[in-house]
C-alpha cells in the first residue's frame, strides 16, 4: 500500500481467549437463507435491500434505518478461531478502502455516497452459464453462513471479522466455467460520483483483483454481503465483497460489479502499481518482507485506541505473522511453487 507513515492503531497482547468462554458468547442459530425462505428483494424505502429470512431468533441483523435485514446465519463451527474477534466499531472505522479515500477514516465518512441499490453482478467470460444478475437474484440461491476468519492486512495489521457469506466455489458452481479458465477477475464499482477516491489516481480505476482458478475453488474462498451478522458496512464493501484470508487483504476486495473467468492471467490493481512489492499471489508470508518493511508480526487491532495507544505508528508489532495467515491446508494449492515468488 502507499503508506507513508504506519498505522495508528495498536495491537493489543491478549490475543487468546479461551474457547469455551468465546463460544459462550456466540449464538450459534438456526438455519439460514434458502432452507429458511431468504428473500433479498429491494425495498419500498429505496435506500436498500430486505435480506428477510426466517423469523429473527438469537440474532436478526438490521441495517441502522432498518432496511437490511439478515436472517438467521448459522456459524460454520470449521471455522472458529481461538482469537479474540474484532470489535465490530473498530472493524467499521479503521478501514482500507482507497475509492473511498486514502486516510483508514475516510471511508466511514464518505460511505453514505455510496448507493448500493440497485446493484447488479456480471459474472462472464468462460462460462457456460454467464448471468447478469440482480444482487437480490445473486444471493437467493445461496446458502449464507457466518465464519470468523483473521485478516492481515499487508500494512502489518491484522483483525479478526466474522463474516457472513457463501463459498465462492458455489458461484463456480453455478457460473461453470469451461475447461480453459484458469483466472477468476473481479472488479469493483466504478462511479466517482459515489466513490469520491475515484476522482484521484491514486489507482488505476477501477479496482481489479484475480485468483487462480483453484484458489478462487478453495473452500476457504468467500463471497461476504455481511459482518458481524448485519449486511455489510459500505465502508468494508457492500453489498458484495471477496475474502481470501491466507492472502494479503488487499485481495479481498470490496464492492464487486464484475466477475470474469478468463484463461490470462489478469493484472490486479496493485499489482499494476508496483509489481515488486504487490505480487499476484500475495499469500501472507512472515518470511518474505514486503521491501518496506517486515511481515514477520502484526499489531492485532482488537477496539478503538484511545490516548497515546492511538499512536500505533511508534508501537512495535507484537504477534507473530503465521504463515498463510494462520490456514496451512492451502500450501497445497503451491506444491512444487518457489513460496517466496508467491509472497
Ligand atoms: N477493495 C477495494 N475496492 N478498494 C480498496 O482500497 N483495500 C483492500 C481491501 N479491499 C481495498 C479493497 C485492503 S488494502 C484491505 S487491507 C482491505 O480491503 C481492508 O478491509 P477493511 O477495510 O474491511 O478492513
Amino acid at each position: 500500500m502507499l503508506i507513508k507513515s504506519p498505522n495508528p492503531l495498536h495491537a493489543r497482547e491478549s490475543e487468546v481467549t479461551d474457547r469455551d468462554t468465546w463460544l459462550s458468547r456466540r449464538r450459534f442459530l438456526g438455519k439460514a437463507a434458502r432452507g429458511a425462505g431468504l428473500a433479498l428483494a429491494a425495498s419500498s424505502g429505496g435506500a436498500g435491500a430486505l435480506l428477510a429470512g426466517c423469523e429473527p431468533a438469537a440474532v436478526t441483523a438490521r441495517h441502522s434505518e432498518g432496511q437490511l435485514r439478515l436472517g438467521d446465519i448459522e456459524a460454520n463451527k470449521r471455522y472458529l478461531l481461538p482469537d479474540t474477534i474484532t470489535e465490530k466499531a473498530a472493524a467499521t472505522t479503521y478501514n482500507n478502502f482507497y475509492e473511498m479515500g486514502v486516510l483508514k477514516s475516510d471511508p466511514r465518512e464518505n460511505a453514505h455516497l455510496l448507493k448500493t441499490t440497485p446493484w447488479s453482478v456480471r459474472v462472464h467470460g468462460l462460462v457456460d452459464k454467464p448471468a447478469n444478475y440482480q444482487l437480490e437474484d445473486f444471493i437467493a440461491p445461496q446458502q449464507l453462513e457466518e465464519r470468523i476468519y483473521r485478516l492481515r492486512c499487508v500494512e502489518a495489521w491484522s483483525m479478526v471479522i466474522p463474516w457472513v457469506g457463501f463459498p465462492m466455489a458455489d458461484l463456480i458452481g453455478r457460473a461453470q466455467p469451461t475447461s480453459k479458465a484458469r483466472f477468476v477477475k473481479f472488479t469493483t464499482l466504478l462511479d466517482p460520483s459515489m466513490l469520491p477516491g475515484q476522482r484521484t489516481p491514486v489507482l488505476d480505476w477501477p479496482y481489479v483483483e484475480a485468483l487462480e482458478l483453484k484458489e478462487a475453488l478453495h473452500p476457504l474462498t468467500l463471497l461476504t454481503v455481511g459482518m458481524y451478522g448485519e449486511i455489510l458496512p459500505n465502508q468494508n464493501g457492500a453489498p458484495l465483497r471477496l475474502v481470501v484470508p491466507w492472502k494479503y487483504g488487499y485481495k479481498s476486495i470490496k464492492s464487486i460489479v464484475d466477475i470474469e473467468f478468463t484463461d490470462r492471467r489478469p493484472v490486479p490493481s496493485w499489482t499494476r502499481a508496483a509489481p515488486n512489492e504487490y505480487p499476484f499471489y500475495s499469500n501472507v508470508n512472515p518470511s518474505v518482507n514486503h521491501p518496506r518493511w517486515s511481515q514477520a508480526r502484526e499489531r492485532r487491532i482488537i477496539n478503538i485506541p484511545r490516548g497515546l495507544d492511538a499512536i500505533g505508528a511508534l508501537l512495535e508489532p507484537k504477534i507473530e505473522t503465521l504463515m498463510f495467515n494462520g490456514y496451512p491446508e492451502v500450501a497445497e494449492l503451491y506444491r512444487g511453487m518457489d513460496m517466496t515468488r508467491l509472497s
